[in-house]
């Protein structure tokens, strides 16, 4: 197995193909991830949940899969995204069986080592009549008012994404209540949403009225992005009044799933694709991988709050630190030599006026493998470039824009790199993943170079960051 490229402090499962976080449960005191798995091949294909624990969030435990498609039922033909409940004490799991798309329903064991499906399923057989759908499918569950509550992705013919809303007072017979929120796919401002809607998750702030809701946007079974709109629950309905892209990544972070833990904090993992031709995939025997955890929370001002969990602090092995005061055209090494492709860049910036600040990463001495990072505070964007992080010319690499909110006259951002994936925190209020693939991770130099603006202070660390295999 060719294992340049294989993050160490990102989930993925031991061998063959991921894709989105399912199940994910604070249980007895651990962590429990479920994800759509391909036991046979590193691409998409005959659906299982496979399944790992964790103590503390950060390292994980591989598990035994945990749901496998049954010949003859409704998810024969696959075992598709959903979610995990408590239901007073039992862990209780819901998920799409296909085909046709169908909700199901299963019980965990009390430890969770066995998974039983009902023996009823499909607990909702078909999508609501009356309706022309494309789509019925990512069952996600919550509690509130004595009841229980279940959001499904759809998309409505000819007009665009929608999510449906049901409930129920025993879990087993659901009633449609009608749609919580749809939006014509001709709305592009401040986003186009696409015409079909995955993976929703609804969510409420503790201490606050207004809900999340995040979807995962897609046009023809293409991913494009993560939505995710705050607003108010009214009547069972929702009504958004900022709407932003969840990760300025695009399609390779996609399919967050949310749960709170028993500190009461809203947690989301998402999936993070490959981005280089599928017989690599092939090669290196493994494709996909869950993003880090985030934390999501309310600003005073009600913006969205996005923040990697402080638990990833515990995987810091060694601490670099370098401070520098740069002038219009000045450029300096931040780091040289960095041995491990697996770290973390915590940067603080200060400046007086607006600037225009290139970080490079690059991966060999002469320069032809490399990430740029340029921060433009005057546009307010960053602009992350992997269009020459790879000599390999089969994999293109990419220039997306991440915005900057909240600015001052000083910014913050982490820089997670893990040998091939990289996720980028900006003021803790917008995030971007991305991949790259040089030929060796596993040796960098940073750089700085101030390309407008009088002048800009950097105080910036570096950590290695250790494996999360337990
Ligand atoms: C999102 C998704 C879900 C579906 C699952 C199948 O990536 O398409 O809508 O349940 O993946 O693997």
């Amino acid at each position: 197995m060719i294992s340049t490229h294989r993050p160490k402090y990102h989930f993925l499962p031991p061998q063959n193909w991921m894709n989105d976080p399912n199940g994910l449960i604070h249980w007895q005191g651990e962590y429990h991830l479920f994800y759509q798995h391909n036991p046979d091949a590193p691409f998409w294909g005959n659906m299982h949940w496979g399944h790992a624990v964790s103590p503390d969030l950060v390292h994980w435990r591989h598990l035994p899969i945990a749901l496998a498609p049954t010949p003859g039922s409704p998810d024969a033909d696959g075992v598709f995204s959903g979610c995990a409940i408590d239901a007073k004490g039992a862990p209780v799991f819901f998920y799409t069986g296909v085909f046709p798309e169908a909700q199901c329903m299963a019980v965990g064991s009390h430890n969770l080592s066995e998974i039983v499906k009902y023996a009823k399923n499909p607990i909702i057989p078909e999508p609501p009549p009356g309706l022309e759908l494309a789509g019925f499918r990512d069952p996600f569950v919550w509690q509130e008012d004595n009841h229980w509550w279940m959001v499904i992705g759809s998309g409505i013919e000819d007009y665009g994404g929608t999510v449906l809303l049901y409930h129920s007072s025993n879990l087993t017979h659901w009633e449609y209540v009608g749609q919580l929120y749809s939006r014509s796919q001709n709305e592009t401002d401040p986003l186009y949403t696409a015409s079909m809607w995955e993976c929703p998750n609804f969510v409420r702030f503790d201490h606050s009225n207004k809900r999340l809701l995040l979807i995962s946007a897609c046009d023809f079974l293409q991913p494009k992005y993560t939505v995710a709109m705050l607003g108010d629950y009214t009547d069972r309905q929702f009504q958004p009044e900022k709407i932003q892209k969840f990760d300025h990544g695009d399609n390779i972070y996609y399919a967050p799933q949310v749960f709170k833990d028993d500190t009461g904090r809203t947690i989301a993992i998402g999936w993070i694709s490959e981005d280089r031709p599928p017989e690599y995939a092939e090669q290196a025997g493994w494709a996909g991988l869950a993003s880090l955890p985030r934390e999501l929370k309310l600003s005073s001002s009600g913006e969205l709050l996005i923040s990697p969990i402080d638990e990833l602090k515990q995987l810091r092995l060694n601490h670099k630190t370098a401070s520098y005061q740069l002038n219009k055209g000045d450029k300096s090494d931040l780091f040289t030599g960095v041995e491990s492709g697996s770290v973390e860049y915590e940067i603080q910036l200060k400046y007086v006026e607006p600037v225009e600040l290139l970080f490079s990463i690059a991966f060999d001495t002469d320069d032809s493998e490399k990430l740029t990072i340029v921060i433009n505070t005057r546009d307010g964007v960053v602009k992350v470039d992997t269009t020459i992080a790879s000599a390999d010319q089969n994999i293109p690499g990419n220039l997306r824009d991440c915005p900057i909110v909240n600015q001052g006259n000083d910014l913050s951002l982490r820089l997670f790199l893990d040998r091939s994936v990289l996720e980028l925190y900006v003021n803790d209020r917008t995030v971007m993943s991305a991949r790259y693939y040089p030929v060796n991770p596993d040796i960098s130099n940073m750089r700085a170079e101030l390309k407008s603006g009088r002048e800009c202070s950097i105080i910036a660390s570096c950590y290695g960051l250790k494996s999360i295999c337990l």
